[in-house]
C-alpha cells in the first residue's frame, strides 16, 4: 500500500503510545525529541493524569522535549537530581539491522546520545520508513560543531571523505542554532563500512562536539508498521 503522510502520523503515535505504555510508576524517564517521541511524552501525561501512573521524572533532551514535557503535565528534572534513568524513549532517523540508528533530524543528538546512553533500557519508537540495511543510505550524518571551529571541522570532515553541509534555519535566516548555542553539519558519505568507527573519527575532531551516529545504544526498537492494511508494532 502506499504510505501517505497521514498513514506515517498513525504510525508514529501508535509507536510513540506504545513505548510509553511500558513506563511504570516510580521511574525516571529519558523524553526523547522529535515527532514520534512527542506522542509518547503526551501519552506519558494521559496516563499520570488518569492516575494509572504515579511518580515519575522525566528527562528532556531538548528544549522541545521540557516544552512538551510541561504542556502535558510530566514533571521534569536535570540529571544533577537523579542517580539512574530506568528507560529512555527517543525517535531515530535511520536504524539498521543491529539497531544502531543516525539521529539528529531534530539536531538534539547530543543531548541525546548523554540521556540514552545513560538509561538501563534504551527504546527506540521508529515508523518503517526508517530501516534501512545500512546507515547513511537516505540521511546524512548530524554533527554538532563549535561555530568558531567551522573551517577546520569541514576541512577533516572533508579529508574524511565525507560531503558536510551547513544546517539551515527555517523562518530564521542563516544556519540553525542548538540548544547548546552550535552549528549542525549534515555530512553525506558514499559509504559507512564501519559506523563505529566513524563515530568515534568524527567526535575525534577538534571543534565537534558530537555526531549522529549511535552505535550500541539501543536495546529495542519498536517499529510501527501496516501488516495487510492494518497499523501493527514490531518489536526487534
Ligand atoms: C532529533 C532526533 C529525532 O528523534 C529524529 O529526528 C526522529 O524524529 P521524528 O520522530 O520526528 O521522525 O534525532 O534530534
Amino acid at each position: 500500500m502506499t504510505v501517505t503522510p497521514d498513514a506515517i502520523k498513525q504510525l508514529k503515535q501508535e509507536v510513540g503510545i506504545a513505548a510509553a505504555k511500558r513506563v511504570k510508576s516510580g521511574m525516571v524517564v529519558g523524553l526523547g525529541t522529535g515527532s514520534t517521541t512527542a506522542y509518547a511524552i503526551e501519552e506519558l501525561g494521559a496516563r499520570l493524569a488518569s492516575g494509572e501512573l504515579k511518580d515519575i521524572i522525566g528527562i528532556p533532551t531538548s528544549f522541545s522535549a521540557a516544552i512538551l514535557a510541561k504542556k502535558y503535565g510530566v514533571p521534569v528534572r536535570t540529571l544533577d537530581d537523579v542517580d539512574r534513568i530506568d528507560v529512555a524513549i527517543d525517535g531515530a532517523d535511520e536504524v539498521d539491522p543491529a539497531k544502531n540508528l543516525i539521529k539528529g533530524g531534530g539536531a538534539a543528538h547530543t543531548r541525546e546520545k548523554v540521556v540514552d546512553s545513560l538509561a538501563a533500557l534504551f527504546i527506540v519508537v521508529v515508523d518503517e520508513s526508517k530501516l534501512v540495511q545500512k546507515l547513511g543510505s537516505t540521511f546524512a550524518v548530524p554533527v554538532e560543531i563549535l561555530p568558531m571551529a567551522i573551517a577546520p571541522v569541514t576541512k577533516a570532515i572533508e579529508k574524511l571523505g565525507g560531503k558536510p553541509e551547513l544546517r539551515l534555519a527555517i523562518k530564521k535566516d542563516g544556519p540553525i542554532i542548538t540548544d547548546q548555542g552550535n552549528f549542525v553539519l549534515d555530512v553525506t558519505f558514499a559509504d559507512i563500512p564501519d559506523p563505529a568507527e566513524l563515530e568515534k573519527t568524527l567526535n575525534n575532531i577538534p571543534g565537534v562536539l558530537e555526531n549522529g551516529l549511535f552505535v550500541g545504544v539501543t536495546d529495542i526498537v519498536l517499529v510501527g508498521e501496516f501488516k495487510d492494511g492494518k497499523p501493527m508494532i514490531r518489536e526487534f
